[in-house]
């Protein structure tokens, strides 16, 4: 355990990383890069373009620094950063190699102000943090490779069915290579793909929810294609799924992992709610609730642009069909003539609507979509009253913060 004068030592340089924090960062990123060029294989370029993964970094240091002297505090979000460690295959040896390149680069941004006694004191505290991730993700490896049908590493999957279910949405059936059991999921959990795409130096990790229930023959993953839009570059990946990738074709996939998941020893109803390809995430969620007979109360929200970007419509209806307590929702942002008649809401979801649909308050929710629209029903959610105990929500890409959106 670190001594009192580190810990107060780190304490007091907190006010300095929040001023630096994403500095030292960006800057770490570089030199990590430099002298490890073959980790450009795991980092998704895209989040570091658009500085995600350097302010997720950031605010984990501050909060690791922060608590440096009870870290059980932060254990729920070190084990949802454990979750990804664990499904992109990050090791134990990989750990020295962060350490030594974010010392570095906070001995650079800070110059003269990272006297030894800080450093060494950061080089101690990092080794403890490094310590809790690499003790809770080696149990998450031991539980995802010791469960029934389960694995270690990448194993290959082949995509037995690709099916469009909107203008820009695309479901892939993935079943086992090696024809054996595939591990059971909780609703909500994702996995990570690795792909080798031609003419690109590096291979890509891309995380996808698993949008329908566990337990079927195969893993189902429904993809946005992402286009290119002004100030924001095409998603390398999701545009070579959609127009490249076939049927028969092999994917690469880790077990599946995460914390957003569906409590199924919850009895109280349940509200689910999605913007966009965000629906992935609730439609495992529905589709579980349904398999299992679960009488919990359904209310399945899930917002569009108009019906043309609606996904998975049918099989949304074919499920609520089969169960009594179960209702959907559907706004849309602006519907096109053709839409007449098929969505309950123009415009966005509001309180006064939600207020409407949803049969009682005490609930539990879950919700997906843009950082933006999450951010809208959080607040929607709060303002009515609901307990922040009772909200559960999923970023698409790396953690971040409802408050700052
Ligand atoms: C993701 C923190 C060590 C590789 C993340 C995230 C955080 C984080 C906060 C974002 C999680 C999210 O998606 O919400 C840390 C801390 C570490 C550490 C505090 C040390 C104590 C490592 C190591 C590696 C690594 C040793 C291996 C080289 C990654 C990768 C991602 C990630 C590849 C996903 C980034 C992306 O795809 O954009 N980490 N990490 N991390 N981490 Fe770490």
């Amino acid at each position: 355990m670190l001594n009192e004068n580190t810990i107060a030592i780190i304490k007091s340089t907190v006010p300095v990383l929040e001023v630096h924090g994403t500095a030292i960062t960006k800057r770490f990123y570089q030199l990590l890069f430099a002298s490890h060029p073959e980790l450009m294989n795991v980092f998704n370029h895209a989040n570091q373009r658009q500085g995600k993964q350097q302010t997720a970094l950031a605010n984990t240091v501050y909060a690791a620094a922060l608590y440096i002297d009870k870290l059980e505090t932060i254990l729920p979000a070190v084990k949802q950063i454990a979750h990804k460690h664990r499904s992109l295959g990050i090791t134990a040896d990989q750990y020295p190699i962060v350490g030594q390149n974010l010392l570095q680069a906070i001995k650079e941004v800070l110059g003269d102000a990272a006297t030894d006694e800080i450093l060494n004191a950061w080089a101690e505290a990092y080794g403890v943090i490094a310590n809790v991730f690499i003790s809770v993700e080696a149990e998450m490896y031991k539980e995802a490779e010791e469960q029934q049908g389960g694995w270690a590493g990448y194993r290959a999957f082949r995509i037995e069915r690709k099916v469009q279910e909107s203008h820009v949405i695309t479901s892939f059936y993935l079943v086992p290579e090696d024809g054996g059991a595939i591990a059971a999921f909780e609703p909500g959990q994702y996995v990570s793909v690795k792909m080798s795409i031609p003419d690109q130096k590096n291979t890509h990790i891309r995380q996808y929810s698993l949008s329908d229930a566990p337990g079927k023959p195969y893993y189902r993953i429904s993809v946005k294609r992402e286009d290119s839009q002004p100030g924001k570059d095409a998603g390398v990946v999701s545009v070579y799924l959609h127009e490249q990738v076939k049927e028969g074709d092999v994917l690469w996939l880790s077990a599946p992992a995460g914390d957003f998941t569906l409590d199924l020893k919850e009895t109280r109803p349940v509200v689910l709610i999605s913007g966009g390809v965000g629906l992935t995430p609730m439609v495992s969620m529905l589709n579980t609730l349904v398999d299992t007979n679960s009488d919990r109360p359904i209310t399945f929200i899930h917002a569009a642009q108009n019906g043309q970007l609606h996904a998975l419509k049918q099989q949304v209806e074919e499920k609520i069909g089969q169960a009594a307590q179960a209702k959907a929702y559907w706004c849309y942002a602006q519907p096109t003539e053709q839409d007449a008649g098929t969505y309950h809401k123009e415009g966005y979801v509001d309180l006064p609507w939600l207020q409407e649909v949803i049969p009682s308050k005490d609930a539990v929710y879950y919700f997906c979509g843009p950082t933006p629209f999450m951010a809208h029903i959080n607040r929607q959610l709060l303002e009515w009253g609901v307990p922040a105990a009772d909200i559960h929500y999923e970023f698409f890409g790396p953690k971040g913060s409802l408050d700052e959106a």
